[in-house]
């Protein structure tokens, strides 16, 4: 009971804190407005009292009369005032939550959070994501309950100075009744998130109805119906939930309702009763039995409790996205339900500068994704020698790319490790200026085509040398895309998406060149030191790839470069080739040794150079 006590103390505490944080001045503004806006109606029913009295004992109504007009014109001032500067909090309370969120998403280098279901939910709800209504909207509210409380309170008084056996009455009424709508509120909305997962993936079918780049599929395929029905489908599916759980409770409200509102009866009843025995003058009645109605207001759920609750709970969601992307699993709360199985992959505090200069290892390295348990690799050994070009090869699933995002950090090994010129990977910082992410540039085989100007595209691979304009086109040309960047509308600020006006669609391989582009910017101007290219030819014709690739490979020599590649045109050129099987590297050695040695590689050749051949 104390817990739930201390729960419903500390809630509004971190509410009101939260909005301050994200303006106080403006927060204090409207809690004030609030606080006078409700003070304006116990106000006008004491005056209204002695307007009346006075006029009923004929005497000077002047001062009542004042108090009145001024009731009606502070209200009259403060509503926009209200609206105007409820509006604006609501904004700035929505903004800062969704930084708090990207910078807690953004804070570890690796990637398992980023795929945690769990996590997936918390960042949909906090987002308001589950009801379409952002947290920040209780801040536009927020006046509103407080003027609520404070005309219900007022009016209590107010009743209790007249006949004050009544206050208590109906305070115990309108407590019952809003306990009894906030908790039916609060197990429906408790419905609502269980289904998170379930909502996210009929949201899921939405972006992909109203989305650009699955538009192509979604018509060849006559998807478009399918994913309408099953998106309202999944939707009706957890609205039946929801609205079960509403019908079970409203008949409670509705005998609650009715208790309260005979209580109210018995209290105005009393009222009139006493004024007419003479006890209560007519003023002190009128007064009176006005208060026993505005007390009212104490007795309502309405939807800005609703979403100031709402919006603890999203705050509640922030901290365990901060939480589980901080702290290591000792230190989170056990019932966070976060990270199950993962560590977040922060930390580290070695400088990575230079790096490497002999080797990276990767030493009796097992790993399996968090959340499947079965192990991509398991006692993996492989040397990358620095300065030169390794080259990977292995069939669909080996576990290729995985073993770039274990080289990028993004996920710890769970046994052994990756050593960088003998220091542990881990150890090294990952971000920072002397990063480790700073010293690798990749091209990954998913890269991203970011829908912004062909430049950023590009000076993305060096952020802090974004100005260096002549650097940026030195890359394009390297890459190949000076072409591409030559043909755009407005050159190089053309935005890359036929979604925004004067914007373009490039083709796959012109994307591909600038994805190349941007790690040879990384390497040229960032000063990586480790290149990684997943399938970086892949969308690139024959002729381009064998121009961009030679030049590419003259470029970054002396870096550490290691490329994942089907073609054998791209992988022969490699200063050493392995190859990967079954979580093993199974042959080692130049193009020319693993010919001759007759295996897997001098098959896998044989088998391109004949279809090749047969063209
Ligand atoms: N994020 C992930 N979560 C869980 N499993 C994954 C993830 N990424 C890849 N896998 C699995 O790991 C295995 C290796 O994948 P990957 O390294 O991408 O193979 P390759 O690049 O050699 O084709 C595959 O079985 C794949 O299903
Ligand atoms: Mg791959």
């Amino acid at each position: 009971m104390g817990g739930v006590l201390a729960a419903r103390v500390r809630a509004p505490i971190a509410l009101v804190a939260a909005f301050a944080r994200a303006n106080t001045l403006l927060s204090a503004a409207v809690i004030g407005l609030g606080v006078l806006s409700g003070a304006l109606l116990p106000v006008f029913m004491l005056a209204s009292g002695a307007l009346v009295g006075a006029l009923g004992a004929s005497r000077s109504a002047l001062f009542p009369t004042v108090i009145v007009i001024a009731v009606f014109a502070a209200e009259r001032v403060m509503d926009p005032l209200r609206e105007e500067l409820g509006r604006s909090l609501w904004r700035q309370v929505d903004q800062s939550l969704t930084q708090r969120l990207m910078v807690a998403m953004s804070a570890p280098a690796g990637l398992a959070h980023v795929e945690d279901p769990a996590v997936r939910d918390r960042v949909v709800q906090a987002q308001g994501g589950l009801t379409d209504m952002t947290p920040g909207q209780a801040a536009y509210y927020l006046a509103q309950v407080i003027a609520m409380w404070v005309q219900g309170l007022g009016s209590l008084v107010i009743v209790a100075h007249f006949e004050w056996w009544l206050a208590p009455i109906l305070m115990v009424g309108y407590a019952v009744v809003f306990a009894v709508s906030r908790r039916h509120w609060h197990e429906v909305t408790v419905v609502l998130y269980g289904r998170t997962e379930a909502l996210r993936r009929s949201y899921y079918l939405r972006t992909v109805a109203l989305g650009a780049a699955p538009a192509k599929e979604t018509r060849v395929f006559g998807l478009a119906g399918w994913l309408v029905d099953r998106y309202r489908q999944g939707w009706l599916a957890v609205m039946a939930d929801v609205w079960r759980a509403r019908r079970e409770g409203w008949w409670t409200a509705v005998w609650a309702a009715l208790a309260l509102g005979g209580a109210e009866l018995f209290a105005l009843w009393s009222v009139v009763h006493a004024g007419l025995a003479g006890v209560l003058s007519l003023g002190a009645a009128t007064a009176a039995g006005q208060a026993v109605l505005g007390g009212a207001v104490l007795s309502q759920y309405q939807d800005s409790h609703w979403l100031l609750s709402e919006c603890g709970r999203a705050l509640g969601r922030i901290d365990e996205v901060e939480t589980a992307t901080t702290e290591s699993p000792p230190a989170r709360s056990p019932d966070a339900g976060l990270g199950v199985g993962w560590r977040p992959v922060v930390g580290g505090t070695e400088s990575a500068a230079g790096l490497p200069r002999q080797a990276i290892r990767f030493e009796q390295v097992r790993f399996a994704y968090p959340g499947h348990p079965a192990a991509v690799f398991d006692r993996f050994d492989l040397e990358i020698p620095a300065g030169r070009s390794l080259a990977i090869v292995g069939a669909n699933g080996a576990g290729k790319t995985t073993l770039m995002k274990l080289l990028c950090r993004f996920y710890d090994p769970d046994e052994g490790r990756i050593s960088v010129d003998g220091v542990d990977l881990a150890s090294l910082r990952p971000d920072g200026a002397d990063g480790w992410h700073r010293r690798v540039a990749a091209v990954f085989q998913d890269y991203v085509q970011f829908e912004l100007s062909a430049y950023d595209n590009v000076a993305f691979g060096a952020l802090d040398r974004r100005g260096e304009e002549r650097a940026v086109a030195e890359a394009v040309e390297l890459a190949g895309a000076d072409r591409v960047v030559g043909r755009l509308a407005e050159g190089w600020s053309t935005p890359l998406s036929a979604q925004f006006s004067s914007g373009t669609q490039l083709s796959g391989g012109e994307w591909q060149r600038l994805a190349l582009a941007r790690a040879l910017f990384a390497v040229r101007a960032g000063g990586a030191g480790v290149l990684i290219l997943d399938e970086p030819t892949a969308a690139l014709d024959v002729r381009g790839e064998a121009e961009v690739y030679e030049r590419f490979l003259e470029v970054t020599r002396g870096t550490t470069t290691i490329v994942i590649s089907h073609r054998f045109s791209t992988v022969r050129r490699a200063d050493s080739i392995v190859v990967v099987e079954h979580g093993r590297v199974v042959e080692a050695g130049t193009h020319a040794e693993l010919l001759a040695a007759g295996g897997v590689y001098a098959t896998m050749y044989r088998l391109q150079a004949e279809r090749f051949g047969a063209l």
